[in-house]
């Protein structure tokens, strides 16, 4: 079979895209802190898309057999993780299925974990379960980050209810290893907290490195934990609104089973047919996805040592964030506003994603080299 080749359209085309990312901001600011790619979409993800168009099926989402079908066999090729498709539930999306699994088993002012620097929408998602967020954050050292045992230990030991972890984490790109989800969920046991993975940038992990699915980590695991899945990020269809959620505990599952019957009708159509020929038939093009972002994790590498400036960025172990360390520049003000006035480009501040953050900036490499190199000539511009 031919390589997939894997395209970015040039800048004037992505400019005429409506999707958030194209719209935030005026044309002469390189928007670079979504978590979207700018790669055409894979041709099993089009040509299902496609198929519903031609055939006027827009309607509501009913059964979708096909779905768990393609995620279990997905599931099972990528990381050895036996799935039951028939136990697969489906919300709109990530946050939608942490929030409604969290109302079935939570009390307003309750505490929920979380391990910074991280998604901040974690912080959105708990405010509105109107609970309290408390912070375990992760340890760093040379940018090399990992689960604070210690601090997840005292805060668990404080009241905490659920703890939502980002496995693989984003915005630092790590992984965490069999051993250590097992002695979370050991931890999780003591305390009698429930863990929520949110998994959905599994799919984007690098070749050299192993992705556990939390789930498959130990019995126990599956006796604390819930899993949420999706294509969406992988696939690069975020805005289609599938995801997927997993319990393979009974008591786990009985809670699965309460969840509103509109969490799974308030997902689209398009999301879940497009996320099942994804998992099915995508997994040629995600292979080249990830040599391509291989490749970009490198340039940006290679662009940031070359430049002479001391900024920090240690490659991602999974999916396409530069996140970049300007501690020691002791750059000063709002961040995200000196780089749109200063660089005319966007980037995330490291303090959206908690206190932690501070010091960094996360930027999107899924895109073309032209606009790697160009962003990071931007951001050096400002930094400078
Ligand atoms: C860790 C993480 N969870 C969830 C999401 C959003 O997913 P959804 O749109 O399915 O809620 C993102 C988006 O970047 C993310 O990085």
């Amino acid at each position: 079979m031919d390589k997939i080749k894997i395209s970015v359209p040039p800048l004037s085309a992505l400019q005429a895209r409506k999707s958030e990312k194209w719209r935030a901001f005026p044309a002469d600011i390189l928007p670079m802190p979504f978590a979207v790619m700018d790669y055409e979409l894979a041709e099993p993800v089009q040509a299902a898309l496609m198929s519903l168009v031609q055939n006027s099926d827009a309607g509501y989402l009913g059964n979708v057999p096909e779905l768990g079908e393609a995620l279990s066999f997905f599931a099972n090729d990528r990381w050895g993780w036996q799935i039951d498709p028939s136990t697969i539930k489906i919300a709109a999306d990530v946050g939608v299925g942490v929030i409604e699994i969290c109302r079935l088993i939570l009390q307003p002012g309750d505490k929920i974990l979380i391990n910074t620097p991280v998604y901040y929408n974690f912080y959105n998602w708990i405010k509105e379960l109107h609970c309290e967020v408390v912070d375990a954050p992760l340890a760093e050292k040379e940018l090399r980050y990992c689960l604070d045992f210690s601090a997840i230990e005292a805060a668990y030991a404080s009241g905490v209810k659920v703890h939502i972890l980002c496995n693989p984490h984003n915005p630092v790109g790590a992984l965490f290893t069999k051993s250590e989800l097992a002695e979370l969920a050991d931890l999780a046991k003591q305390y009698g907290v429930r863990i929520m993975s949110d998994e959905i940038h599994a799919p984007l992990v690098y070749k050299e490195n192993t992705f556990t699915p939390f789930l498959s980590a130990s019995e126990t695991a599956r006796e604390v934990g819930f899993a949420f899945l999706s294509a969406t990020k992988a696939f690069n269809i975020a805005g289609l609104k599938c995801a997927q959620i997993v319990a393979q505990s009974e008591e786990n599952m009985a809670i699965l089973g309460r969840l509103p019957l509109a969490v799974h009708s308030r997902a689209s159509l398009f999301g879940a047919i497009a996320s099942a020929a994804a998992y099915r038939d995508g997994i040629p093009w995600l292979d080249a996805v990830i040599d391509e972002l291989d490749g970009s994790r490198k340039f940006l590498k290679e662009l940031i040592s070359t430049s002479g400036v001391a900024i920090g960025y240690r490659m991602p172990e999974a999916s396409y964030f530069g996140w970049l360390d300007l501690r020691k520049l002791e750059f000063q003000g709002d961040v995200a506003s000196r780089f749109i006035t200063e660089g005319k480009i966007a980037i995330a501040p490291g303090n959206f994603y908690g206190p932690s953050g501070n010091g960094f900036i996360r930027m999107n490499f899924a895109t073309s080299k032209e606009i790697i190199q160009d962003a990071v000539q931007r951001i050096l511009s400002v930094v400078q």
